[in-house]
């Protein structure tokens, strides 16, 4: 039976999220650090652990079949690699950024300035949007150093907490994109491998609802459960049960974590009481 061949970053910002993934998903990789390749225990995978910028490539060979990635780096190296699922994780933004000191007001004040970036095709495309004619120095790493050191006027590279580029006495000036972890997929793929493919997203599709939701109980009084039920959307409708005391009765539902202060309040704004709010480890609608 064939195996699908998944690539994770080898090192770096996503590894430790993408792992966790793999293993919420019940995929159990036995991960020696130093291995370029492990099989899981459990399912048909082989995990390879690669240098970012080489992952789009290899999808787009298909030497490897799927990927966890960030958006960002498809943007910049893989035309037309196909994003199956956005994974929730590893947010950051593309962003041109300048030295603090200086006066910016648009795009338009690069004309004919220097650029360092590790993102050449998606500064440049940027560029051509907006008419500018702009020099890019292509550097891998540590790009926010290069106006300190008089080889750029400004540069363009991922942003995620802002304190890079606050070091560094810069500020941001344009927000080309906005990313995060994906699972992508090579274009050349088995019917096999798609198969196995369908269960991995099924499984990362139930895991992400259950990140993005909370399990609410609560008691009530019953005559506020119809006032309450109207504050729970829950997955069909709220689980009713009745307390030992009577008059009373336990409401049982699921919230988007988003707007779980917003509920809490007007949960008890209708009378609930003794709320508990838990993780969800797995959501299958
Ligand atoms: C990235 C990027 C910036 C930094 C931004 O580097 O190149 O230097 O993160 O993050 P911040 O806004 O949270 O400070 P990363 O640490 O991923 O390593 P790299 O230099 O290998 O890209």
């Amino acid at each position: 039976m064939s195996k699908l061949r998944i690539a994770v970053q080898k090192s770096g910002r996503l590894n430790e999220d993408s792992m966790k993934i793999l293993k919420d998903i019940g995929i159990s990789i036995d991960n020696g650090k130093d291995q370029l390749k492990a099989s899981a225990r459990n399912f048909p995978v082989e995990v390879f652990y690669l240098r970012n910028g080489d992952i789009p490539q290899y999808l787009k060979d298909g030497v490897v079949d799927a990927a966890i990635i960030g958006e960002n780096v498809l943007i910049e190296k893989g035309n037309n690699i196909r994003v199956a699922e956005k994974l929730g994780f590893s947010t950051c933004r593309v962003c041109i950024a300048v030295p603090k000191a200086n006066k910016y007001t648009s795009i338009k004040d690069l004309e004919g300035k220097r650029i360092a970036t590790s993102y050449p095709n998606t500064v440049q495309m940027y560029l051509d949007e907006n008419g500018v004619n702009a020099n890019l120095h292509i550097i891998n790493g540590s790009v926010e150093i290069a106006p300190n050191i008089g080889l750029a006027d400004a540069i363009c590279d991922i942003v995620s907490s802002g304190s890079t580029l606050f070091k560094n006495n810069l500020k941001e000036a344009e927000v080309i994109l906005k990313s995060e972890a994906v699972l992508a997929v090579s274009p050349i793929l088995s019917d096999e491998k798609q198969e196995i493919l369908n269960k991995i997203q099924f499984r990362i599709q139930s895991v992400l609802k259950g990140r993005n939701s909370k399990y609410i109980l609560l008691n009530a009084p019953n005559d506020k459960i119809d006032d309450i039920i109207n504050v729970l959307p829950g997955m069909k409708s709220p689980t009713v049960l009745p307390l030992a005391e009577e008059g009373w009765s336990s409401v049982h539902s699921v919230i988007n974590k988003n707007e779980f202060w917003e509920v809490i309040d007007e949960l008890k704004d209708n009378g609930a009481q003794g709320i508990l709010v838990c993780p969800i480890e797995k959501m299958v609608l």
